[in-house]
C-alpha cells in the first residue's frame, strides 16, 4: 500500500475511533439517558415489534420484557459485561461480579461438593430476567437480615435507571426503588470505579472503596452483621484497629507472612474502606480503615456460595472449582498468593496459618 493512502486509512480509523468513542461515552451521563434506549411507546416501528418477547407490550412499555432484561441487552457482554456467556470464561472481573455464575449447576468446592451441589442461585443476587434465562432466587424469599422481597430483585433495585450522581447510578437516601417496592434510608456509597471501557481489577487497579458501602447494604440487609441487636457477628462497617491493619501490611500470602511492607500490600481480593484509597493505589490499611460488606463479597455474584469474594469452604486456594466443576477462582490470584499452599484469604487479616505446615 501506498504511504499517503495508509496515512489516509489511519486517519479514517481515527476519526471512526473517536465518532465510535463519542458515542458510547455518553448514555446516562450522569442523569436520565435518551428514553428510547429503554422505552418504546408503542412497541412498534418499521411495523415490527421492538419487543417480539412481549406481544401485548409490558408494564414500563420497556424495549425488552424486563427492567433486568433491557439492561443486559447493553451491560450483558460489553460495557462492563455483567453477565458474559460463559460461566467457565467469564468477562474480566471489574469489580461488581458476574452474573453468569446464577447460571452454574455447581459451585460446591467444600469436602464433597461433587455429589453434593450447591446450584448457582447461591452465587449471589438473582434477577427477573427471564430473556437471559434468570429467575428470582428459589431459596431466599427475601433479604437476609431485612425484608426487600426476592421476586422483585433486578438491576433497578440498586441502580437508578433514570441515573444518579451517585457511584455507578445507585439509588441513595429517601430514594424510592421500582416504583416503591422499599424506600432506602442510608446514602449511596462513596467510591470510584474503573471505566467499564477497558482494564480490569488487579492490585494496582480496582474499585477505590471510600466509605458507607455496609450501610448501603444495610439499606436491605438492616443490620445483617452488624453485631447490632445484640447479635455476636462479624464486625462490617467497623475500623480495622492497630493491630488487624498492620497483619494486613505484613501478609504476603501464606508463604511470606511477615514480608509485606505497607506501601505495596493492597490485595484487590480482600479490600477494605479508606477515604485515601484511589483506583490505582496499592497502600495496605491503617487503624482508620473499615472493614466492610464487601471486603468478603461481591455485589453482583461470583463463583462462590454467597457471593464470596473467595469460596468460604476451601482449604487451600487453590482447591476452587475442582470439586464442583466450575471456574477456578484462584486463577484470578498473582505473586506470592498464586501457590499451592495459600490458605484462606481470611488470613490477610487474621493470619491463623501463622503454625501451619506448607504442604506443598
Ligand atoms: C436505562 C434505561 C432507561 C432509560 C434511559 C429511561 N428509562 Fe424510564 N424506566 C426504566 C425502567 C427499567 C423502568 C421500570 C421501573 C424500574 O425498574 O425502576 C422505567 C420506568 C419509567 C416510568 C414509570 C415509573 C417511574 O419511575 O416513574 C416512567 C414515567 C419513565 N420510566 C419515563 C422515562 C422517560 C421520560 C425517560 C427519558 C427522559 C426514561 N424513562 C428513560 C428504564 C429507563
Ligand atoms: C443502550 C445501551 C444501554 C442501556 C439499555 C443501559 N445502559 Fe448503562 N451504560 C451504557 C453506556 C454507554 C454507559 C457508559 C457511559 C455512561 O455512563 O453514560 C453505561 C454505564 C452504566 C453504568 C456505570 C456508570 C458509571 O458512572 O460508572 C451503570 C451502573 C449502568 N450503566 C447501569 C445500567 C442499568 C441498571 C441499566 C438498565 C436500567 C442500563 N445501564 C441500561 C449503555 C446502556
Ligand atoms: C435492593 C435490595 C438489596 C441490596 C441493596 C443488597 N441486597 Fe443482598 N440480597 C437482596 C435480596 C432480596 C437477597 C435474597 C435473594 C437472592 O439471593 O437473590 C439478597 C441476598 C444476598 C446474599 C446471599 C446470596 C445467596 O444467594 O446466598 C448476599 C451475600 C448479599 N445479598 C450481599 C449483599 C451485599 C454485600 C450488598 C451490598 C453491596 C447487598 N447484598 C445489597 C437484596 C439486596
Ligand atoms: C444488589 C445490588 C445490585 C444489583 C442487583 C445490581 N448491581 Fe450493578 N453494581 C452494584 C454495586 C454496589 C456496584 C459496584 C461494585 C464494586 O465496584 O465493587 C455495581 C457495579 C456495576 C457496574 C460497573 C462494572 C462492574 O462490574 O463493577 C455495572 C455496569 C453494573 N453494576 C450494572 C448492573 C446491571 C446491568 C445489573 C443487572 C443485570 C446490576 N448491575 C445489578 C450493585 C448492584
Ligand atoms: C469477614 C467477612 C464478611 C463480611 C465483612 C461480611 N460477610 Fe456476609 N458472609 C460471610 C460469610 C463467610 C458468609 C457465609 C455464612 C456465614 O458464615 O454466616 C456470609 C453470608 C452472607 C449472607 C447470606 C446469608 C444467608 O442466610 O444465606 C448475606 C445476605 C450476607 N453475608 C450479607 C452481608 C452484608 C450485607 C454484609 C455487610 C453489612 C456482610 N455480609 C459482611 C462473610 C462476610
Ligand atoms: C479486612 C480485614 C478483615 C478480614 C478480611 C476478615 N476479618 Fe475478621 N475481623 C476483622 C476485625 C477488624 C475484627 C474485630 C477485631 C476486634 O474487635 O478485635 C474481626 C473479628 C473477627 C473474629 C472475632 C475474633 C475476636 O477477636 O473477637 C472472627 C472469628 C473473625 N474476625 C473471623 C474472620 C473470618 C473467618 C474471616 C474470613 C471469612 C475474616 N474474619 C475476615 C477484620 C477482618
Amino acid at each position: 500500500m501506498r504511504n499517503h493512502r495508509r496515512l489516509v486509512l489511519i486517519a479514517a480509523a481515527v476519526v471512526a475511533l473517536v465518532w465510535w468513542g463519542s458515542q458510547v461515552a455518553a448514555f446516562h451521563d450522569e442523569g436520565v439517558a435518551d428514553c428510547a434506549g429503554c422505552h418504546t411507546m408503542h412497541n412498534s416501528q418499521d411495523g415490527a415489534l421492538v419487543d417480539p418477547d412481549s406481544p401485548n407490550g409490558n408494564p414500563w412499555l420497556l424495549v425488552d420484557a424486563s427492567p433486568s432484561d433491557t439492561c443486559l441487552n447493553c451491560h450483558g457482554t460489553r460495557l462492563g459485561a455483567v453477565f458474559a456467556v460463559d460461566p467457565l470464561t467469564p468477562a474480566p472481573e471489574k469489580g461488581g461480579g458476574n452474573f453468569i455464575f446464577l447460571t452454574e449447576d455447581n459451585i460446591n468446592d467444600g469436602h464433597g461438593g461433587a455429589t453434593n451441589p450447591i446450584v448457582g442461585d447461591a452465587a449471589g443476587h438473582n434477577l427477573d430476567a427471564p430473556g437471559h434465562g434468570l429467575a428470582p432466587d428459589a431459596t431466599l424469599t427475601s433479604a437476609p437480615g431485612g425484608s426487600f422481597p426476592a421476586s422483585q430483585l433486578g438491576c433497578t433495585s440498586c441502580h437508578d435507571p433514570h441515573g444518579t450522581d451517585a457511584f455507578r447510578l445507585l439509588y441513595g437516601a429517601g430514594r424510592q426503588v421500582q416504583d416503591g417496592v422499599a424506600t432506602f434510608l442510608n446514602p449511596a456509597p462513596v467510591a470510584e470505579g474503573l471505566s467499564i471501557f477497558f482494564g480490569t481489577e488487579s492490585d494496582s487497579s480496582h474499585t477505590a472503596y471510600q466509605g458507607g458501602m455496609s450501610a448501603w447494604c444495610g439499606n436491605c440487609h438492616g443490620d445483617f452483621h452488624d453485631e447490632a441487636g445484640g447479635r455476636l457477628e462479624h464486625p462490617s462497617g467497623s475500623t480495622l484497629g492497630g493491630s488487624i491493619a498492620t497483619a494486613y501490611n505484613l501478609y504476603n500470602g501464606t508463604i511470606d507472612q511477615t514480608g509485606g511492607v505497607a506501601a505495596t500490600a493492597y490485595l484487590a481480593q480482600v479490600p477494605f474502606e479508606d477515604a485515601a484509597n484511589t483506583t490505582g493505589s496499592t497502600a495496605g490499611p491503617t487503624a482508620g480503615s473499615t472493614v466492610m460488606c464487601l471486603t468478603c463479597h461481591r455485589a453482583h455474584a461470583s463463583s462462590a456460595p454467597d457471593a464470596g469474594r473467595w469460596d468460604f469452604a476451601v482449604t487451600f486456594m487453590f482447591e476452587d472449582g475442582d470439586e464442583s466443576g466450575s471456574f477456578d477462582m484462584s486463577s484470578l490470584l498473582v505473586g506470592n498468593y498464586a501457590n499451592q499452599n495459600q490458605r484462606s484469604l481470611c488470613n490477610k487479616c487474621h493470619n491463623q496459618d501463622e503454625f501451619d505446615h506448607n504442604p506443598f
